[in-house]
């Protein structure tokens, strides 16, 4: 008897769980660029075809086709069904299912969140009042008005004021019921001394940290003057961890899938502002260094993110560890700097919105950034100071898949420290045999002989074989075309249009494309997947893992269109050809030769 887990926990689950940590109970996997590869589980085999794509949290076998995400590895490999994987998953990352599924403890516990949601939101109510009805929230009315916060904001943010007192809030809940206890755990207030108790937030404004349904699950209070400390922030709870949220995404996550990357910044009013100047893909992470979990986090929404942080010597070095996180996670990373402006909010009132657009078009890649930043703290003066900071470049300029773009960033490298683009390169590849032999180390200590993880070329032939349609006879030119027009559209969904006014959306060849195609169209979004085809799984886990240079993605779309139409040209001259031999039997040479001139004609216009 099993019910059916929503779609929301399964979500829930597949963001939470880290195919790389599951897979590796079970197989000895080493890393290989953004892959991780290791000996198939399902087939034996002595080379290692086995691979997991950490960004797209997807596994496939180049050896055996078998393919899909950390559910269906589990369905397959402990051969449980789908509820059963999804529980496992569940509890093993801490999410809660829904009540008939859960245990007396988790029940509890579910109950004990809703609880402490309710006196969030209370809580939140509460701060709003005072800021927009009450006489004591003047001042802090004046100074969101003064710091040029709309009214439209004050309500989005569910921004709020907490008075001047020891017990307000204290007070306001314990009318709703709410004991001094359940406030101390919900971080509102403090125990100074057994059963004494006082309001956290005191004359501040309330920033109220939203979730996805616009619950608070947090507040941030600022003070009104230049007194300190500047900011408080409830502290980390049971149910609330800094690292897992960011300002601003519960309005944000539209805005980045509309302009296409997120806008990272550093402080709460940031966001507002940006946000309330058209950026709607403003987010900051919660007054802490940015989290690999926050950096997933953006990941599911956008592959491109542009760091805007304080201009100081601090802001720059969060930047630095920021990006770097960013980076790793496979964001594509620019950084923007400010002139004659501390943040975004800054420049936007001084200067206006255009000049914080202008400075967002100036951004540089993540690599300028920090090889200007290095350059500025300790200018290279000899010949290996130079080669020093090549190397301490080399991974970051290694990890780019363009390889125009990794040249670019060498040309750059050589031209700004006066070395020979030769140079340069040797440099950054002597990097890479460095890296290899550390890792063929690795290999052995492991005992894993048989894994040649730094042979690209063995790799790559794997993949093309693997490639050849197995099932459908169709041109492997169109083949190739068609999953990598699948693979544009998960990249970035708003291709969608593009591909139907070039292609219509009938032209599909191979089934499993077009279904895989109505499916992704259907759902609006990567989540379309279906656990019981099987075939899908394998078909959609090969398109993911396989490498395509994204920067190339309007170059590369348009050449699939012009593939898949050279084709249906061909087909039409096949047809006439067809025909015409039938003309010719039945006697028809008329006919048969008005068609040769036909054809005649198509190839050449074909040929132009
Ligand atoms: P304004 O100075 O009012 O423009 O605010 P800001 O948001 O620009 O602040 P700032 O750039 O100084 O700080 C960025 C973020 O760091 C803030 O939004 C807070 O989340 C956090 N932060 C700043 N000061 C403090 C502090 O004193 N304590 C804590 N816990 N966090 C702080
Ligand atoms: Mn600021």
């Amino acid at each position: 008897m099993e019910s059916r887990i929503p779609e929301e926990i399964v979500e829930e689950v597949r963001f939470r769980a880290d195919m790389v940590e599951i897979v590796s109970g079970y197989v000895n996997l080493q890393r290989k660029g953004k892959n991780y590869l290791g000996l198939c589980p399902f087939h034996t085999e002595k080379t290692a075809s086995f691979t997991v794509n950490q960004e797209k949290q997807m596994f496939h076998c180049f050896g055996c086709h078998v393919g899909g995400n950390v559910i269906s590895f589990l369905m397959r490999k402990e051969n449980w069904t789908f509820p059963e994987t999804v529980r496992y998953l569940a509890d093993r990352y801490g999410v809660l299912l829904p009540q008939e599924e859960l245990s007396r403890s988790q029940q509890q516990e579910q109950k004990s969140r809703k609880r402490w949601t309710q006196i969030l939101d209370w809580a939140a109510m509460f701060f709003s009042e005072n800021l927009l009805s009450h006489p004591e929230g003047a001042a802090a009315r004046a100074y969101l008005e003064g710091r040029g916060v709309s009214e439209k904001m004050i309500h989005d943010f569910r921004l709020g004021y907490a008075p001047n007192r020891w017990d307000t809030l204290l007070e306001a809940l314990r009318e709703r019921g709410v004991e001094p206890e359940e406030l101390a755990e919900a971080g509102l207030v403090i125990e100074h001394s057994p059963k004494k108790y006082y309001d956290r937030f005191r004359h501040r404004v309330i920033f109220s940290i939203l979730d996805s349904r616009k619950q608070p699950v947090a507040f941030g209070g600022r003070v009104l003057d230049d007194s300190t400390p500047k900011y408080l922030n409830s502290p980390e709870g049971k149910f609330f961890s800094k690292g897992r949220h960011l300002y601003g995404m519960n309005q944000a996550h539209q805005g980045i899938r509309e302009k296409g990357f997120a806008l990272l910044v550093e402080g709460y009013l940031d966001v507002i502002a940006l946000q309330q100047a058209g950026w709607i893909n403003a987010v900051a992470s919660l007054g802490t260094a940015l989290t690999k979990e926050q950096a997933k986090l953006i990941n599911k929404y956008t592959q491109r993110v542009a760091l805007c942080y304080d201009s100081d010597a601090a802001g720059i070095q969060a930047a630095l560890r920021a990006g770097e996180i960013l980076y790793q996670t496979g964001l594509r990373v620019d950084v923007v700097s400010l002139r004659d402006a501390k943040d975004p909010d800054e420049i936007i009132r001084a200067q206006g919105e255009k000049a914080f657009q202008e400075a967002l078009d100036q951004a540089k890649t993540y690599v300028e950034f920090k090889f200007h930043t290095m350059m500025a703290e300790r200018p290279p003066q000899t010949i290996p100071e130079k080669a020093v900071l090549v190397t301490r470049l080399a991974p970051d300029i290694l990890a780019v898949k363009s390889p125009v773009e990794r040249e670019g960033y060498e040309r750059f490298l050589s031209f700004e420290l006066g070395l020979t683009l030769e140079a340069v390169q040797r440099e950054i590849l002597s990097q890479t045999r460095e890296a290899s032999k550390l890792s063929r180390k690795r290999e052995y200590s492991n005992k894993t002989k048989d894994i040649s993880v730094n042979n690209r070329d063995t790799i790559n032939k794997q993949e093309d074989q693997a490639l050849a349609p197995v099932t459908v006879t169709v041109p492997q030119g169109v083949y190739g075309a068609e999953w990598i027009l699948l693979r544009l559209l998960e990249e970035d969904l708003s291709r969608l249009p593009r591909l139907e006014a070039e292609l219509g959306s009938g032209f599909w060849r191979v089934p499993i494309h077009e279904k895989i195609f109505l499916a992704l169209r259907n759902a609006g979004s990567r989540d379309f997947l279906s656990y019981d085809d099987e075939e899908m799984l394998n078909v959609w886990s090969h398109i993911l893992t396989r490498e395509i240079d994204i920067t190339q993605a309007d170059k590369i779309f348009m050449d699939c269109v012009r593939t898949i139409h050279a084709a249906d040209r061909e087909d039409r001259v096949e047809d006439l050809q067809v025909e015409m031999a039938q003309r010719e039997k039945s006697g028809d040479f008329a006919g048969a030769v008005a068609l040769l001139k036909e054809i005649g004609e198509r190839l050449k216009r074909d040929e132009k």
